[in-house]
């Protein structure tokens, strides 16, 4: 269902590579590190544990069937990012285009880029508008700014914002909580040791999941069976914390750079979420001992077969300073033949009875190989399918491997002072 293929590893020269030993060297801590990380922080692998949410969501969702077009989420970073990808990776890739009757489209303004706020306009009824504003801690500014325009417009044109907006958020100071106590519009709670990169598995994530028909039950399932692997001390089980070893003794090689590059079109925001998962929750100054460290992976999005025009001349050639972990879709879905049109055309005589399907699979096989030749560190992480289980299942995998990294670096992965303070920064600067 999800394997993790790293032979290519081993087969590379030692000085960028990994043997299974260097690999398994680390194997006889998982208990440690596991006891570090069920102290620092539970949450975010119990969070979906949480039934009557589930069932809040699913009521709510269901008591508003059928009454909105449009969806449209105000949020920022990891407010945004895991909706962002549960949308691309679950729905019909033109979904917004496609007439759908049975559920709303899904619009998430991740920005405050005024033409991206007013062009929505174009696009949405507000009647037939549900806004959800995600913020945590209830007071980021590009999302409260959001708010304020959006809830002046829906005033100005008479309606009702306890049935045009919901609030998701969480409990402590929270401007928005203050709010929907107030106006009485419905809120869902965001649990304090929750932030946001690592919250696309609760009321962040289903919340939207549940009102655009993404099976958020196959989701949290995805999750549990991620989650067992997670916390199970036995290292051949524990995939998420064998690919924190990879990363973290490949840094140690000098690849400080990791390129996460599915090879599926339905995942391509996947790499998004990632990346702010990784860059934020390692990149970090302080270890938990106060000591400067200042460690920290850069995470780079890629997507196979189009960024192979665009990225992999580097890859093979630049600086070797990079890990590429493949995501391998096995089943893509959609069967698609490519037709024979010029059968004397010796040239293309390479496609004449291929699919789509075996093209994009070849295409990384060869990538995969390039780069093995080359010298590159890569792994292939393969899926059955893009599904909501499989997609639950891929969320954990990376929560817990950055978890574990966290860990691995000393450091404390869920924090994240250097956003905050740019937060504090730009207030200060507009008063
Ligand atoms: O991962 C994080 O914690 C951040 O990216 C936040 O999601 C982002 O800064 C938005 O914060 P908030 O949810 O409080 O509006």
């Amino acid at each position: 269902m999800l394997n993790i293929n790293f032979e290519n590893l081993e087969k590379i020269d030692e000085r960028h590579g990994l043997s299974n030993e260097e690999i398994a060297s680390k194997s006889a801590q998982i208990a440690h590190y596991l006891e570090k990380i069920q102290a620092r922080n539970r949450a975010f692998y119990n969070v979906f544990d949480d039934a009557d949410l589930i069932t809040e969501i699913k009521e709510y969702g269901d008591s508003v069937k059928g009454k909105f077009e449009s969806v449209v989420v105000l949020g920022i970073g990891g407010s945004a990012l895991g909706t962002i990808c549960l949308e691309r990776s679950l729905k019909h890739i033109f979904g917004n285009e496609k007439p759908d009757k049975t559920n709303p489209k899904l619009y998430v303004l991740d920005n405050i880029d005024p033409n991206l706020i007013r062009e929505i306009d174009d696009v949405i009824n507000y009647e037939k508008t549900l806004f959800i504003v995600i913020s945590k801690s209830g007071k980021t500014p590009e999302t409260i700014a959001q708010y304020f325009y959006f809830r002046d417009k829906t005033d100005k044109k008479g309606l009702d914002p306890s049935k045009n907006f919901v609030f998701v958020t969480g409990m402590e100071n929270s401007f928005l909580r203050k709010i929907g106590e107030k106006e009485n519009i419905k809120m869902f709670e965001i649990p304090k040791n929750i932030s946001g990169r690592f919250s696309v598995l609760s009321a962040v994530g289903l919340v939207p999941a549940y009102l655009i028909g993404i099976n958020i039950d196959q989701l949290i399932e995805g999750a549990k069976y991620m989650r067992d692997k997670f916390l199970s001390e036995n290292f051949e089980e524990n995939t998420p914390f064998k690919v924190a070893v990879m990363q973290y003794l490949l840094d140690k090689k000098g690849k400080c750079m990791n390129v996460i590059m599915p090879y599926s079109q339905k995942l391509i925001r996947f790499s998004d979420w990632y990346r702010q998962l990784l860059a934020e929750s390692i990149g970090k100054a302080q270890n938990e001992n106060g000591d400067t460290v200042n460690v920290g992976i850069t995470p780079v999005s890629a997507l196979g077969a189009t960024d192979q025009h665009s990225q992999s001349q580097l890859y093979n050639e630049g600086p070797n300073n990079k890990f590429i972990i493949f995501i391998k879709v096995n089943d893509l879905g959609q069967e698609v033949e490519i037709p024979t049109l010029y059968p004397n055309e010796e040239n293309f005589s390479f496609l004449q009875g291929v699919s789509f399907n075996k093209l994009m699979h070849t295409e990384q096989q060869g990538t995969t190989e390039a780069f093995t030749r080359n010298n590159r560190p890569n792994i292939t992480l393969e899926l059955e399918k893009v599904d909501e289980y499989h997609l639950g299942a891929l969320f954990m995998l990376f929560e817990a491997s950055t978890a574990f990294l966290g860990e691995l670096y000393e450091i404390n992965a869920f924090n994240q002072p250097g956003v905050e303070l740019s937060k504090v920064i730009t207030r200060e600067l507009l008063s």
